[in-house]
Parts: C-alpha cells; structure tokens; sequence
C-alpha cells in the first residue's frame, strides 16, 4: 500500500498544485502518491493557475496536467497526511472531521518546518509573480521536512 498525502488550499489553483508538483518531484511514485484539492468549489476542472505553472517550470517541474477537485469527507479514508496550507484551510477541514483519527492526519503544512507556530503559507492569488516565487521557497523548504519523516 502507497503512503498517500493531499495538499489542500482554498481553489486549488495556487499553492497546493505547487506543494504536490514539489512533493511529487521528491518521491518516489511506487511508494508514495501525492494529490492536491481545494477547500472550496471555485475552480473545479481547472488547471494550475498560469503563474504556479511559471514558477514550478522555472524550477523544472511540470504542474499543466493537473486539474483542480474540492475536498471531500471520504478523503480522511484515502490520505495518511493532509496539509492545509493556512489556518482557514485547516479550520474548514477539521470542521468535516467525523473522528479524532481523522483530525489527526490534518497538520498544517508550514509545522513541518516551524512546529506548533501555526504559520500560513500567503495565498498569492491578488499577488504578483514574486508572491508564488516565496511560495515555492516555503513550501520546497516544508517538502524537504515532509521527505525526511516519510
Ligand atoms: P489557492 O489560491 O487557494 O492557493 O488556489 C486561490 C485561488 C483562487 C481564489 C482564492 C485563492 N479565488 O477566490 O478564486
């Protein structure tokens, strides 16, 4: 059985195709799977926006295929980690929890690297290319975490 993780951000459009591109690009697909979806319905069926496309091919890695989905209760059933990337991605999932079992795979992507300060990866979407430049740094930095603990 694959060790599965979801990423998960408000449209699924910005930061969490960028953290599964990131995260993807680090493991190894035999042994691990990596999604990304959104808290929201914004922009079901859509693709990376085209400034997280920019940013991941300036560092080489392809994010056109994906496509955006929103989170769902049964997703508790087939991740092992869930990483929202703010505070009001983790409270909008917690708040779907059924269990304790389920809160528990819910973490806040920046802890990986920052525990318990309880840091938002910035939602760069009104933002200028620079903005998805400082997202890719935090949340490379937050995948190299997540590798060393898998
Ligand atoms: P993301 O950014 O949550 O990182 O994908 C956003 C994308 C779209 C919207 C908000 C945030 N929106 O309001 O449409």
């Amino acid at each position: 059985m694959k060790i599965k993780i979801l990423m998960v951000c408000l449209g699924n459009i910005c930061r969490s195709p960028l953290a599964e591109g990131i995260l993807a690009s680090k493991i190894d697909s035999e042994k691990f799977q990596v999604d990304s979806c959104g808290t929201s319905n914004y922009h079901i069926g859509g693709k990376p926006d085209i400034r997280s496309i920019e940013t991941a091919r300036k560092h080489g890695i392809d994010i056109t295929n994906q496509r955006a989905t929103q989170f769902k209760v049964s997703d508790f059933d087939t991740y092992d980690f869930i990483y929202p990337m703010d505070n009001s991605n983790y409270d909008d999932i917690i708040k779907l929890a059924r269990n304790e079992k389920d809160k528990q795979k819910v973490k806040l992507i920046l802890n990986e690297l920052h525990s318990n300060e309880d840091l938002n990866v910035p939602d760069p979407y009104y933002g200028g290319e620079q903005g998805f430049e400082d997202v890719f740094d935090m949340l490379n930095k937050a995948c190299n975490s997540i590798i060393k603990k898998l």
